[in-house]
C-alpha cells in the first residue's frame, strides 16, 4: 500500500489537477466545480488547498477560505470549508480524514479557532466523518442552500444542508485529533443509556428503509435519529422515495434545533443484518462524554 502524502496546493499544474479531481466526484456539471483561477486566488488571500497523494496521484483535496460570521459583537473570523473530494476508488480509507486533520493543523496556525461547512444530512458516510470522526456539532439546518445543483451527485433534489461548527481549539476536537483516535460509542451504549429513539424507521418494497409519516417531538435529553445508511442507494433506485427522506429529515431537524437540541454525535452501527445509521442529539449540555 503506498504511503498517503498530504500537502499544500499552490501552482498552476497543481491546481489543474484538482479541478479534473472534482470533475470525476461531481461529474455531469463542469458548472459546479469551482475553477483553477478562484482556487489560485484563495490560495494568494489566506485560503487553503490541501492535496492527498497516492504516488504522484491526487486522490483527494479540501478547499477553504477564511470567512467572517456575524455575532452579536460584532464580525468575527473564521475559516469557511467548502469543498472536499475523495476520488470514487479510495472512499473510506481515511483520505477525507487525513485532510480534515492537516486543515485543523493549518487552520489553527492562522489563529483562527472555528471552521464551519455544510453537507448533506442524508449522507452517512458524511455525518459518520464530519460528527463522529471529526468531531463537529449543528444546530444549523439550511434549506436549499444551494438552489437547484445538476451535478450527478445532487440533481433533482432540494439541497437541504447541516452547516457544521468545528472548535478547532477545544478539547472535544483535539481528542479526536489525537494520532491513536478513534472515536465511536455503538448503539447499544446509547439503548443502555435508555437514549430515546425519535422514530422507527420500516423497510419498505425493495428492501428500501422508509422514513415515517411523522415524527413527535421529543421531551428527553438525548435522543437518536435515524437516517439511511446508503442514501445513494435510494436516489438511484426510488427517487420519490428519496425526496420523502429529504422532507421528513428537514421536518425532524428543523423541530428539534428549534427545541434547542444540538447534534452531538452518529453511530454507524454494522452490527446487524443491515448497517444503521443515527444522529445523537442532545439538550442542553447532556452528553455521553463529558
Ligand atoms: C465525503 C468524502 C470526502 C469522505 O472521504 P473519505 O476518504 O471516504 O473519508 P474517510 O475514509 O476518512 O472517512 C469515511 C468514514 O466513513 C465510514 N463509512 C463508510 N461508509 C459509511 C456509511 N455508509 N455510513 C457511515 N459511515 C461510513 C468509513 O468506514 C470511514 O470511517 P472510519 O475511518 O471510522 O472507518 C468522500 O466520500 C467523497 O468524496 N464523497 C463525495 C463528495 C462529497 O460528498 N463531499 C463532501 C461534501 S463537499
Amino acid at each position: 500500500m503506498p504511503e498517503l502524502t498530504i500537502r499544500l496546493l499552490e501552482t498552476p499544474e497543481d491546481i489543474a489537477a484538482v479541478e479534473r479531481l472534482q470533475s470525476l466526484v461531481w461529474p455531469g456539471s463542469d458548472i459546479e466545480i469551482v475553477p483553477a483561477h478562484v482556487l489560485l486566488t484563495a490560495t494568494h488571500n489566506g485560503g487553503l488547498v490541501i492535496g492527498a497523494f497516492l504516488d504522484d496521484e491526487l486522490v483527494g483535496f479540501v478547499f477553504g477560505f477564511p470567512g467572517l460570521e456575524f455575532v452579536p459583537d460584532g464580525p468575527r473570523p473564521k475559516h469557511c470549508s467548502h469543498m472536499m473530494g475523495v476520488h470514487p476508488g479510495h472512499r473510506s480509507l481515511g483520505v477525507g480524514y487525513a485532510l480534515k486533520r492537516a486543515q485543523w493543523q493549518m487552520v489553527r496556525h492562522q489563529g483562527l479557532d472555528h471552521v464551519t461547512w455544510t453537507y448533506d444530512p442524508l449522507l452517512s458516510r458524511n455525518a459518520h466523518l464530519n460528527i463522529s470522526r471529526l468531531g463537529a456539532v449543528c444546530n444549523f439546518y439550511r434549506r436549499s442552500e444551494y438552489g437547484e445543483l445538476r451535478d450527478g451527485l445532487n440533481a433533482g433534489l432540494p439541497t437541504d444542508r447541516f452547516q457544521v461548527d468545528w472548535w478547532i481549539n477545544s478539547q472535544r476536537v483535539a481528542r479526536r485529533m489525537g494520532e491513536r483516535a478513534h472515536h465511536s460509542f455503538g448503539l447499544d451504549h446509547f439503548i443502555q443509556a435508555g437514549v430515546q429513539g425519535l422514530y422507527p424507521v420500516q423497510t419498505g418494497p425493495g428492501g428500501l428503509p422508509r422514513p415515517p409519516e411523522h415524527f413527535s417531538p421529543p421531551g428527553g435529553r438525548l435522543v437518536l435519529a435515524e437516517i439511511p445508511s446508503d442514501f445513494h442507494d435510494i436516489k438511484a433506485k426510488d427517487f420519490p422515495l428519496a425526496r420523502d427522506w429529504r422532507f421528513f429529515c428537514r421536518e425532524v431537524f428543523e423541530n428539534l434545533f428549534a427545541a434547542g437540541y444540538l447534534v452531538t454525535d452518529f453511530v454507524y452501527d454494522r452490527s446487524g443484518n443491515a448497517p444503521r445509521s443515527l444522529y445523537v442529539l442532545t439538550h442542553g449540555e447532556a452528553t455521553l462524554e463529558e
